[in-house]
């Protein structure tokens, strides 16, 4: 009998339209033939709805007009199950079904950090990724650089951690700052993703617009100094206690400052380089470092870890426990250098929790 198999997308995250992206992705490469697919969309302003229409609605965000297809659900942790109530048109096209996986194709607040696979222990269903600990730990870039601290020896950016109290004294902050690593400095919300909330601020003038956009994003920030290299990412895969590093890739900024939003997803000029541009023993450094973090912070499945290549060696950015799965994403392309598809690339994914 074919597994069931939840694909959940859209969600209460400032990355929704990423979400839709990469669900887009994984439901147009998924293998129909080995998994019955159940759509779950959830809405910006967080309605969950199982999605009977078309695959092209949810990529251009169309899906949660198309009421005709729409029928609303919730999980049940009273019984495992998942639930439809009645559509726009009138009956529900089911009542319950037992789902043997869920897939999150959600990427930060409520998807990636930790909510929705609580959600899904306390279910008792399956998750793909990481679990609600590791997976709130690596959402917030502070915790998560306390674990790889306190945990491995691979070197961090030097960084403050500020709560919203900080704001009422915000020369005090940036004095603290200014004194512990100067200028240039990143500004970033804890809990956030796809560069939403990052700014990078040379002098003291721009100090205090960039601390507000990051707060506005996330109660917690973290300001850091600047890290002069390349970026270079390492996609983990772990099945069933045995783990896979691919071969890392370079990001090519082109002529933007950082890695910022436009740069990720709107413009054309940057690119990458697959694999980095490293040496064989720089490759295997920073494979190994990436499988340390994944390793301290009890990832499962797959996780893209972040580093800057600088000067003086590799250091740690952050980590992404549902990394993109877009067309132009990564980690699927890091996946897939040993000629691997990309549907078995979710096979493999979907196999690990099965
Ligand atoms: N300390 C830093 N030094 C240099 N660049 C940084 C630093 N922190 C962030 N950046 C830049 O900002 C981008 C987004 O920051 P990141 O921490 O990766 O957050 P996000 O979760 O939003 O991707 C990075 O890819 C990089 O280009
Ligand atoms: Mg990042």
């Amino acid at each position: 009998m074919k597994k069931i198999i939840c694909v959940l997308f859209g969600g209460k995250s400032s990355e929704y339209d990423v979400s839709l992206s990469s669900a887009h992705a994984v439901l147009t490469n998924i293998d129909n033939s080995r998994y019955e697919i159940v759509r779950i969309g959830i809405t910006r302003d967080g309605k969950w709805y199982h999605f009977d229409g078309n695959n092209e609605d949810i990529r251009t965000g169309a899906w949660c007009a198309d009421t005709d297809s729409l029928s609303p659900v919730h999980f049940s942790p009273n019984d495992g199950m998942l639930h439809f109530l009645p559509s726009a048109k009138g009956n529900a096209p089911i009542d319950a079904l037992r789902p043997d996986a869920v897939f999150p194709v959600l990427h930060g607040k409520f998807g990636e950090d930790g909510t929705m696979q609580g959600l899904f222990a306390v279910c008792g269903i399956p998750v793909v990724g990481c679990g609600c600990t590791s997976s709130g730990v690596c959402m917030d870039k502070a915790f998560t650089k306390s674990v790889v601290g306190a945990e491995t020896d691979i070197p961090q950016a030097d960084a403050v951690t500020a709560r919203i109290a900080d704001k009422n004294d915000m020369d005090s902050l940036r004095l603290r700052c200014e004194a512990k690593f100067g200028y240039p400095m990143f500004v970033k919300p804890c809990a956030a993703g796809s560069s939403v909330g990052v700014s990078k601020v040379k002098d003291a003038s721009r100090f205090a617009d960039a601390v507000e956009k990051a707060f506005a994003e996330d109660g917690k920030i973290l300001i850091e100094k600047a890290i002069v290299g390349t970026e270079v990412e390492v996609a983990v895969f772990e099945s069933h206690g045995s783990y896979f590093t691919a071969r890392p890739a370079e990001i090519d900024l082109g002529s933007s400052e950082f890695y910022d939003y436009e740069t990720k997803y709107i413009s054309d000029a940057s690119g990458y380089y697959l694999p980095a541009r490293l040496t064989e023993e720089e490759e295997k450094t920073v494979q190994a470092y990436a499988l340390e973090i994944f390793k301290a912070l009890d990832c499962r499945v797959f996780s893209r870890v972040d580093f800057f290549h600088t000067a003086d060696g590799f250091v740690f950015n952050e980590i992404n426990t549902i990394p993109g799965f877009t067309p132009i994403s990564m980690y699927p392309k890091m996946m897939m250098q040993d000629g691997t598809s990309y549907a078995q690339l979710i096979d493999k994914i979907l196999d690990a929790v099965l």
